[in-house]
C-alpha cells in the first residue's frame, strides 16, 4: 500500500506530531509513505519525498509543518485540478491522509469524489471551526499563546490605567477570541457572530472605570472589525489612552502544547488505521475523549452556537 500525506491551509501547532503518527503507523503496517510538500500546490507540482520513521524523528515538539503548506485556491478551478489528478496517477497512490482545516477538507472531498481516491482527514486549524470533533489540532496552543499575551498586556494596562484592544485571529469564527476573553477576564469581547455597537462598548468601559477598574481589555476577533478602527473610535469617545496589540500569526507558531501533541498523535494514528480498515471519505474526530468518524463533506460552516454560549457565560463572569 502507498499512502500520501499532505498538510494544507494555514499551519497549526501539532501538524508535525500528526505527521509523525501517520508515518509511524503506516510504516508499522508495512506501507510506503509519500510526503507531499507545500500542500495542494506541491501536489499539483508533484513535489514529494519518501518518508520513513527517520524523516519524522525529533518533530513531536516542533511548531509548523515540516512538509510545509501553501494556500492554493486554484484547486477550486479546472486548471488547478488537472495537475493534481496527474500527480495522483503518477505517484500511484492507494490513499491519502490530509491534515488541515475546512479548505483542505473541501480538497479532500474532491479527491474522493472526482478521482475515487480513498482519503481520511485530520482536523488541524487554530480556529477550531470543524464539526465532528471537540478540538482541532492547534487550537489549544493558539489559545494558550493568546492568554499568555493578554495576561502580559494586562500588567502594563493596569500600571498605566489604559484601555487595550487585542486582536486575536479568526476571520470567520470567533471561538478563539471568545475563549481568550473568558480565560483572561477581559472586559469586552467582539466576535464576528455578534453585531456590536461601539457606543455601547465605550459606555460600558466608562462605567467600569467609574466603578474603580484600573484598565479595560477589549478582545477582538479578526473578523469582527479592525483593531485600528476600534482603537480610534474608543479613543475618540473616551478621551483616554487606548493602545492596540495585534497578535496575528504569533498564535500559529511555537511548540505545540502537551494537549495538542497528544491530540495530534491520537488522530494521526486513528486516521491511518481508518485507511487500512477501508473507511474513507471521512475525517477522524475525538468527541468526549472517544474517536468519532464523520463525513468530510459539509464542513464549511459551523453554527456559532458554541461561541454564543461562551460569550453569554462571559457576560455572567464580568
Ligand atoms: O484559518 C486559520 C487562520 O489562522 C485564521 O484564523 C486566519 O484568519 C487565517 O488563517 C489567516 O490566514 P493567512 O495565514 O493566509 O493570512
Amino acid at each position: 500500500m502507498r499512502i500520501g500525506i499532505l498538510t494544507g491551509g494555514g499551519d497549526s501547532a501539532g501538524m508535525n506530531p500528526a505527521l509523525r503518527a501517520v508515518v509511524r503507523t503506516a510504516w508499522q503496517r508495512g506501507a510506503e509513505v509519500i510526503g507531499i510538500k507545500r500542500g495542494w500546490k506541491g501536489l499539483a507540482e508533484g513535489d514529494h519525498e519518501i518518508m520513513t520513521p527517520g524523516s519524522v524523528s525529533g518533530i513531536l515538539g516542533r511548531g509548523g509543518t515540516i512538509l510545509r503548506t501553501f494556500r492554493y485556491p486554484e484547486f477550486a478551478t479546472e486548471e488547478g485540478t488537472a495537475p493534481i489528478a496527474k500527480t495522483i496517477g503518477d505517484l500511484n497512490l492507494d490513499g491519502m491522509v490530509i491534515i488541515g482545516g475546512d479548505g483542505s477538507f473541501r480538497g479532500a472531498t474532491k479527491l474522493t469524489k472526482e478521482f475515487g481516491l480513498p482519503v481520511v482527514g485530520v482536523p488541524a486549524t487554530i480556529d477550531n471551526d470543524i464539526p465532528g470533533t471537540d478540538m482541532s489540532i492547534g487550537f489549544d496552543t493558539a489559545l494558550n499563546i493568546a492568554i499568555d499575551a493578554v495576561d502580559k498586556v494586562r500588567d502594563t494596562a493596569t500600571s498605566h490605567g489604559r484601555i487595550f484592544v487585542v486582536e486575536v485571529m479568526g476571520r470567520h469564527y470567533g471561538l478563539l477570541a471568545a475563549q481568550t476573553a473568558i480565560a483572561t477576564g477581559a472586559e469586552e469581547v467582539l466576535l464576528p457572530e455578534i453585531p456590536f455597537n461601539i457606543d455601547d462598548v465605550a459606555r460600558r468601559i466608562k462605567e467600569g472605570y467609574s466603578r474603580g477598574k484600573q484598565h479595560a481589555l477589549v478582545i477582538v476577533a479578526e473578523g469582527a472589525g479592525k483593531a485600528s478602527y476600534i482603537t480610534f473610535e474608543l479613543q475618540e469617545r473616551l478621551k483616554r489612552d487606548v493602545r492596540m496589540v495585534v497578535l496575528g500569526h504569533v498564535q500559529r507558531g511555537g511548540a505545540p502544547s502537551g494537549y495538542d501533541r497528544i491530540l495530534a498523535s491520537r488522530m494521526g494514528y486513528r486516521a491511518t488505521e481508518l485507511l487500512f480498515e477501508g473507511k474513507h471519505g471521512v475525517m477522524v474526530g475525538i468527541v468526549a475523549n472517544k474517536f468519532k468518524t464523520s463525513s468530510l463533506e459539509k464542513k464549511t460552516k459551523v453554527s456559532p452556537k458554541a461561541v454564543l454560549r461562551d460569550a453569554r457565560l462571559m457576560e455572567k463572569l464580568v
